[in-house]
């Protein structure tokens, strides 16, 4: 008698079945949506190397995010673009600057809503780079100073979680110090602790506008040749007092969600960056590909990685799609 055959596909043609024992499933409830408000604008303005993602003026931002919470969408993460940059970033810590003024009025209309502010200088200096510079060089200890000023701002604002983005040594312990000291012990960090100097966020800049004027970001951000380091940033993190922690860019960086989510027993989330958008809303403007059944395989490869909550520019489209739930 031979032995019966292994048939897989047994499983496989039966789509109720298929949804059945699918490993992995996309929810609604898994995504932060990124919001960018600017300060002097009136209504929106169509972020060009992203379709169909905006720069909102405050009023606009209020209801982006209605539109997020009614769609069941958890969380937004904040970016603000002031109207005027210098090189002190005193606006990014002004109590009437652009994200402290959205974060109140989003609150107050979206009581619910997780609100996360993200956390950097980049915006607001007007070379553009994540820290304080001097001498063409960034500073490390001065931008962390400042750092801790943004992420308090942003508490005292109404913010429900702080996410440093900067990538300076230390910033992490500098808010937590910070913001403890001012009787908001209980405010989580998400720490972007594995954030790589990738060139899949040129069209961030468009949105945030916040391009460097001279050199690039590698002297602060990760090398995309580096996979251990990631575990010395979110050791580090962690020590430092970081609640969760994101890996950025998502696709790419399956390798670094997966092992970081291995080693550590913190929540890890990942960041699906502007390049990553813009790519597949290119590639499908031109017919080449179904966005919806990428946008799927994307995130899900994400979740299959390790990802427990995933940034997406798609997030209000997957909550659109997918009605709660796809696999
Ligand atoms: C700010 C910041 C950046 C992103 C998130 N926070 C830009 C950068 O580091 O250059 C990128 C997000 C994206 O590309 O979608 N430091």
């Amino acid at each position: 008698m031979s032995v019966s055959p292994l048939r897989l596909r047994r499983l496989r043609e039966n789509p109720r079945l298929r949804k059945l024992v699918s490993e992995h499933k996309l929810f609604t409830q898994d995504l932060v949506q990124p919001v960018f408000v600017k300060e002097g604008l009136e209504g929106r303005a169509a972020i060009a190397s992203m379709p169909g993602q905006f720069q909102f003026s405050e009023t606009e931002a209020v209801k982006e995010a209605q539109k997020i919470e009614s769609l069941g969408i958890p969380a937004l993460i904040l970016f603000g673009i002031p109207a005027k940059k210098d090189t002190r970033g005193l606006e990014a810590f002004s109590k009437k600057g652009i994200i402290q003024r959205a974060v109140a009025k989003i609150k107050k209309n979206c009581p619910k809503l997780l609100v996360i502010t993200d956390v950097c200088l980049c915006e607001y200096l007007s070379h553009g780079h994540c820290g304080h510079v001097r001498r063409g060089r960034v500073l490390n200890d001065a931008s962390v100073a400042t750092l801790a000023r943004v992420a308090l701002s942003h508490a005292e604002a109404g913010a429900d979680v702080v996410a440093p983005s900067d990538m300076m040594d230390g910033r992490v312990l500098a808010i937590r110090r910070l913001l403890d000291k001012r009787g908001f012990e209980h405010l989580p960090v998400i720490s972007y602790a594995v954030k790589y100097a990738s060139a899949f966020y040129s069209p961030f800049r468009d949105a945030a506008e916040n391009a460097p004027g001279f050199g690039d970001r590698s002297g602060y951000q990760m090398n995309p040749a580096n996979a251990r380091e990631a575990f010395r940033e979110t050791e580090a993190d962690l020590a430092e007092g970081a609640d969760l922690v994101l890996v950025k860019p998502a696709l790419g960086y399956g390798d670094i969600i997966h092992r970081v989510k291995e080693k550590f027993s913190c929540p890890v989330g990942c960041y699906s960056v502007s390049g990553e958008y813009a790519m597949i809303k290119a590639a499908a403007e031109r017919g080449w590909i179904d966005e919806k059944k990428v946008v799927f395989e994307t995130h899900l490869s994400m979740k299959r990685a390790g990802a427990g909550f995933i940034v997406s520019y798609w997030a209000k489209d997957i909550a659109r799609w997918g009605k709660g739930g796809s696999s």
